[in-house]
């Protein structure tokens, strides 16, 4: 693992998350009260990117089928709710889901030095 720069505070815009590099991958980064959090850009549905996701209240909402997480934590709170952004039946969710569980997305401790976020990847 090693400790990769990956946003000024000065980047991060309340209420939205910014898309970053570390390493190869990309990761979301945003500001939760007064937490810097991040997650990867990879849903565990499909491995989709969620940048264009819906960021409410320290959530982010996957585009292409609803899935929800805490950008804290990683935690999944809703799993494959709709197909881009249409709410699907209950029936309809599991057939979506294609025998994949509720997954929570790899979270990234985010520190910070001065006006730098860092995560280890
Ligand atoms: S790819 Fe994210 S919910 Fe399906």
């Amino acid at each position: 693992m090693s400790k990769v720069k990956i946003a000024s505070t000065a980047d991060i815009n309340a209420g939205k998350v910014l898309k970053a590099k570390a390493n190869g991958q990309t990761v979301l980064v945003a500001k939760v009260g007064d937490k810097y959090c991040a997650i990867a850009n990879k849903c565990p549905h499909f491995g989709l990117p969620m940048a264009k996701g819906k960021f409410e209240n320290g959530v982010i909402t996957c585009p292409f089928h609803g899935s929800k997480f805490e950008i804290c934590t990683g935690k999944n709170v809703e799993w494959v709710e709709s197909f881009v952004g249409i709410p699907l039946p209950d029936f309809a969710k599991n057939m979506m889901a294609m025998g994949k569980g509720p997954t929570d997305v790899a979270n990234f401790a985010v520190t910070q030095e001065g006006v730098d976020l860092f995560i280890n990847v």
